[in-house]
């Protein structure tokens, strides 16, 4: 199986380019992978991987910038359209490291992207490619940070950029990014799988690039969040992290970040044994990756209903699904749902500690909370949780989940009594 942690090179097929090919990760097909548009195998539409003849170990990575082209030896080009994306912090996180009960717990803040989120990492290199590909306009379907980015990279690289939101579903501050970055926004009167739906139609009628995450390239650029954790752990323990917690919408980082460890693994750099387990989290109400994995299913059911107040992983068709299963099973991780007020409980606990997030990337936390209090991970274990977005980009879940501001007169004397009075 070619998503196995155990999986051979493949041969170089005929259509590569420069060591690089796409290959269909059902049935093995391989197409070059710039000289057409394509989203999925032409044979049986099955999703599309990236493969290289050459992949790299740690030493490989030695480009002089830090961020995400200084792990071009793992990417399909050596820059990209780079707007400085990657290089996030690992937090160290004391007091939640005590109350959760782990050996070790860091906190790897991709909110602190340029433009707030993850998803800059796979605009840097997708956007890359629509260039190499000569298309017109590009498009996505988005809870909102995926619009944000593909916006400003899309104004960064000189290109149009279309946007599906679902209405009145979208925080207010990634609306506000794809509008100042230039982006066409358009409301779509649906969830974001029905968004995702129709840009897909848009995509295969030649209308539009398609830059979700079923587009193989994002994830390449993704792959990093995973490099970059192991290699801070590395200088940080002299180990890998056991388990690596995430937020998940459509699996994509679940997919990315396995597809990082795989290749390690093949290049002889990292132990199949060593692979960090990843865990996703979903919100109840949003959580058909968690069912697959309960129910040991190979597919996701889609659901069609779906809420919760983490707009950004409220997704019922994670269309990722056939790459992340596999990177949770094989890799020994699983996944839980966690309920709303779970989620706002870890905002403030990541807050506690000066971190701001948005409610999806708490998710994280929340379902290391539980999954320690269900005994599934150990108080042995190092850990990395993933927050995937900024604090700013749901100013009105910020709000909500902190405290109110307290009215008072212009005048020191009635500020003081107030204060007095509060006590
Ligand atoms: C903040 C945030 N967290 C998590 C996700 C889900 O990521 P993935 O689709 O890679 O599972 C998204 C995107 O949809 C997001 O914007
Ligand atoms: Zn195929």
């Amino acid at each position: 199986m070619s998503l196995s942690l155990s999986a051979d090179q493949p041969d170089v097929p005929a259509d590569a380019d420069d060591g690089v090919w796409l290959e269909c990760i059902e049935c093995g097909e391989t197409f070059a992978p710039f000289d057409d548009v394509r989203y999925t195998c032409d044979e049986c539409d099955g999703l599309l991987e990236a493969r290289y003849e050459e992949l790299p170990t740690f030493e490989d990575f030695e480009g002089e910038a830090p961020g995400v082209w200084r792990y071009s030896a793992a990417l399909p080009f050596d820059e990209g359209v780079s707007i400085q994306e990657g290089n996030t912090p690992l937090y160290e996180v004391p007091r939640l490291e005590d109350d959760l009960g782990v050996e070790a717990l860091r906190i790897k803040h991709e909110g602190m992207n340029p433009t707030g989120s993850f998803k800059d990492r796979g605009m840097t290199v997708g956007v890359k490619v629509a260039k190499e590909l000569g298309v017109g306009r590009l498009a996505c379907a988005s809870t909102g940070n995926t619009s944000a980015a593909l916006a400003a990279y899309g104004s960064r690289g000189g290109m149009e950029t279309l946007v599906l939101l679902p209405a009145g579903k979208v925080a207010a501050g990634k609306i506000a990014q794809a509008s100042l970055h230039g982006a066409r926004i358009l409301e779509v009167d649906g969830n974001f799988d029905a968004c995702l739906d129709i840009v897909q139609e848009l995509a295969a009628d030649g209308e539009a690039y398609l830059l979700n995450s079923l587009n193989p390239f994002r994830l390449e650029g993704q792959k990093t969040i995973g490099l970059e954790i192991l290699e801070g752990f590395l200088a940080d323990y002299d180990a890998v992290p056991d388990r690596i917690v995430l937020p998940v919408g459509n699996a994509g980082n679940t997919s990315a970040l396995y597809k990082a460890f795989r290749e390690l693994v093949q290049a002889g750099a990292l132990a199949e044994d060593d692979v960090p387990k990843l865990t996703g989290v979903q919100a109840e109400g949003a959580a058909p990756m968690v069912e697959a994995i309960e129910n040991g299913a190979d597919e996701v059911r889609r659901w069609e209903d779906v809420e919760t107040r983490a707009t950004a992983i409220r997704i019922g068709n994670p269309v990722n699904a056939p790459k992340a299963l596999p990177g949770i099973r094989e890799t020994g991780g699983t996944a839980v749902s966690v309920t709303d007020e779970e989620i706002t409980d870890a905002q403030r606990d990541l807050a506690g500690e000066g971190i701001g997030v948005e409610p999806a990337s708490a998710a994280s936390v929340a379902g290391l909370r539980k999954l320690r209090r269900e005994g599934v991970v150990g108080d042995d274990e190092r850990v990395a949780c993933l927050t995937t977005g900024h604090l700013l980009k749901d100013p009105d879940a910020a709000a909500a989940a902190g405290a109110d501001p307290e009215p008072v007169p212009a005048d020191t004397d009635a500020v003081l009594a107030h204060l007095q009075d509060a006590e």
